[in-house]
């Protein structure tokens, strides 16, 4: 025997976005580029991830380690890692992270022609018990010359070029869309490439499944209790059942492969609940939208938002189409 087998001609992401980009005459490489640096960031994000259990187990996490260095809280360094590789990518003007205050805006030296919105670690709940974390992100381009400014980026999310997520789960994975359907990638740590796992991912149009904090109950609006209700006492068959990880990434992915209805409604005390528009709810809506999917504030499409701030937040509903529609309808008899 010689082993576990290995592909010699592997399908990496660079090499799927190099043959997309010969489709299009215009394609200047660029996304393929500034891809790569993302995929860079991902993977010494994973590692970083990996090794943070590690870390714990040593005794040794906290502003210094046995051997005296500075340690970096994991969201700190996922944050400065996608910043860099973004400058020195030199294709991007401006950056919006969960982490920054104010739109990061590239030095002329470094600039190109994207912005990108990005949360860098999302999920920072689960970070400390080693349950699944992510980063997601979205792509635009900026129209018109002059140097990038905050307002620039305030699009709504159907002008997104591209967006996607990592999941650090039991395996990391990259799952991107340009546009053009929804595509999987596999990091395989053997070669440090992600592979490509599933093109063309689509959602079924209903699920078994869903996904919100039902802590929250007695603060949700009329619609959102009484579709919960109609899932967990149905009048005729069998009732839904719940899952809840509380990493956005993870939920919105088990929905995705699994179907069903992930949600963060409006609550009494955050009238337009949790989520940040921008880089949470926009690029996980395009990913969802492009698997066949929906994804809705209860009133509105998702990705027809004109954001007014970037780090505004939104209630939204997304999934399975068929489950999104029984929230809208809910709505509907509430107005
Ligand atoms: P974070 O950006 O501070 O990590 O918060 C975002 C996370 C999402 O991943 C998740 O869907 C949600 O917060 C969970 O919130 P809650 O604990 O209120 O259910
Ligand atoms: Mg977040």
């Amino acid at each position: 025997s010689q082993g576990a087998a290995i592909d010699t001609s592997p399908i990496t992401l660079t090499r799927f976005l190099l043959e997309e980009q010969r489709k299009l005459p215009q394609a200047t490489g660029d996304f393929t580029a500034l891809m790569n640096a993302v995929q860079t960031a991902v993977k010494a994000v994973s590692s970083a991830v990996r090794k943070a259990g590690i870390h714990k187990l040593y005794g040794i996490s906290g502003v210094t380690n046995v051997t005296g260095d500075e340690q970096k809280k994991l969201d700190v360094l996922a944050n400065d890692l996608f910043i860099n590789m973004f400058k020195s990518s030199f294709l991007t003007c401006l950056l919006v992270s969960e982490e920054n205050d104010e739109a990061i805006i590239v030095d002329s030296e470094h600039k190109g022609k994207y912005m990108v919105v990005f949360d860098p670690l999302d999920g920072s709940s689960n970070i400390d018990c080693l349950v699944s974390i992510g980063t997601i992100f979205g792509i635009y381009r900026k129209d018109g010359g002059g140097d990038a400014k905050e307002s620039d980026v305030l699009l709504p999310g159907n002008k997104l070029v591209a967006a996607g997520y990592a999941l650090y789960g039991s395996a990391t994975m990259i799952v991107l869309s340009t546009g053009n359907g929804v595509h999987t990638f596999m990091l395989d740590p053997a070669i440090g490439e992600f592979l490509l796992t599933e093109k063309n991912l689509k959602i079924k149009p209903r699920g078994k499944i869903y996904s919100l904090n039902e802590g929250y109950e007695a603060s949700w609006d009329k619609p959102t209790q009484e579709y919960i209700k109609s899932k967990k006492y149905p009048e005729n068959g069998k009732p839904y059942a719940a899952r809840y990880i509380g990493s956005m990434v993870a939920d919105v992915h088990r929905t995705l492969l699994y179907g069903g209805i992930f949600m963060y409604p409006a609550t009494k005390e955050a009238p337009k609940g949790k989520l940040r528009l921008l880089y949470e709810c926009n690029p996980m809506a395009f990913i969802v939208e492009q698997a066949g999917g929906m994804a809705t504030t209860g009133k509105q499409r998702v990705l027809d938002i004109q954001p007014e701030k970037i780090h505004e937040r939104s209630p939204i509903y997304m999934g399975s189409p068929e489950d999104v529609q029984d929230v809208l309808d809910s709505f509907a008899k509430h107005k």
